[in-house]
């Protein structure tokens, strides 16, 4: 079993990140939803490239997620409206995490609850079989599912943005990560409402409600009529965000929305984030995130610069 140091001493210094108690080897992570529960791509991909990975999203109970289709195609996009389907904490514990604990890269389990109460039942079960044999590097609290009832709910109100986080923190010793919403007027309330709960890092962000019509049928396309949209179509949108709540806040953010190139890479990393969650670009390119990593450096070459820590948040702001 791989240490946290051994995940990331090995590698470059150059492209390590520390993001508060989140020490990642490199600023490249795939993003939940995306990746399964990493034993799917692990005959795939090579892990130990990678900064770190995010399961899919768990729930207390096993769900069946939402009516098909689940997923459509859009221009330079996809929707999604999967409704959290997973086989609940329980079999998580029993069956994902200890393959989890094998993985030579940082892990960091996502969780969705239904109420601020189920989030932090949650952690505490995840802290104790943490505690007992470790394997989770953080933990990111999904408060932005498009899909759910109690999903994008907790994001677009930042009273109970921060009551889920604050029930979490006193639960939760390690690093914590609040994955929020972009459908709000403004990424702050939310954003800042996290942070002051105790969330070491924002994650931002996740879809963008949308949804698709099948005109000759005059139906929608997807199952439960909405769903999320990511991809590349999404990324000025998302980068904004990180944009904007750089500006304001001290915390360290992940840069999620679009990411397929190493241009969106730098982007990203340049505009406030400080490491990023590949996604959408792992249905049509698996190995994509190890690409990225390769091609990091000589992107930091182009900007003479000597570490990934140098560039974060680099953007000349007007
Ligand atoms: O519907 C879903 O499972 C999506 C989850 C998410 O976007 O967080």
């Amino acid at each position: 079993m791989s240490t946290d140091a051994d995940k990331v001493n090995a590698d470059d210094a150059r492209l390590a990140v520390r993001l508060g108690p989140l020490v990642l080897r490199n600023p490249i992570l795939t993003a939940s939803g995306t990746f399964g529960y990493v034993r799917e791509m692990a005959g795939i991909v090579d892990l130990s490239r990678l900064g770190g990975v995010v399961p899919k999203t768990i729930t207390l109970q096993p769900r069946i997620g939402n009516p098909p289709p689940r997923i459509v195609e859009t221009p330079s996009g996809m929707l999604n409206s999967i409704g959290l389907d997973n086989d609940g904490l329980d079999h998580f514990l029993k069956v994902h995490l200890p393959f989890l604990r094998t993985v030579p890269t940082q892990v960091i389990v996502n969780i969705a609850g239904k109420t601020a109460e189920e989030f932090a039942l949650m952690a505490e079960r995840l802290a104790e079989a943490n505690a007992l044999a470790g394997g989770i590097a953080g933990l990111e609290l999904n408060l932005s599912c498009p899909n759910v009832a109690g999903g994008v709910d907790f994001a677009v109100d930042s009273s109970l943005t921060e009551a889920v986080v604050n029930r979490v923190r006193k639960v939760w010793p390690g690093p914590l990560l609040a994955k929020l919403t972009p459908n709000v007027h403004s990424i702050l309330p939310a954003a800042q409402a996290a942070v002051a709960a105790g969330a070491d890092v924002l994650s931002l962000v996740n879809t963008f409600l949308g949804m698709a019509v099948d005109w000759r049928r005059r139906v929608p396309v997807l199952g439960n009529v909405t769903g999320g949209l990511s991809g590349p179509a999404i990324k000025p949108m998302a980068l904004r965000l990180v944009y904007q709540a750089a500006e304001k806040l001290a915390v360290p953010i992940i840069g999620i929305g679009g990411i397929s190139t190493i241009d969106d890479v730098m982007e990203y990393l340049v505009a406030g984030a400080w490491a990023v969650q590949v996604g959408t670009a792992n249905f049509f390119n698996p190995t994509v995130s190890v690409k990225l990593v390769d091609q990091l450096p000589e992107a930091l070459d182009q900007l003479g610069a000597n570490s990934v820590a140098e560039i974060i948040n680099s953007i000349r702001r007007p």
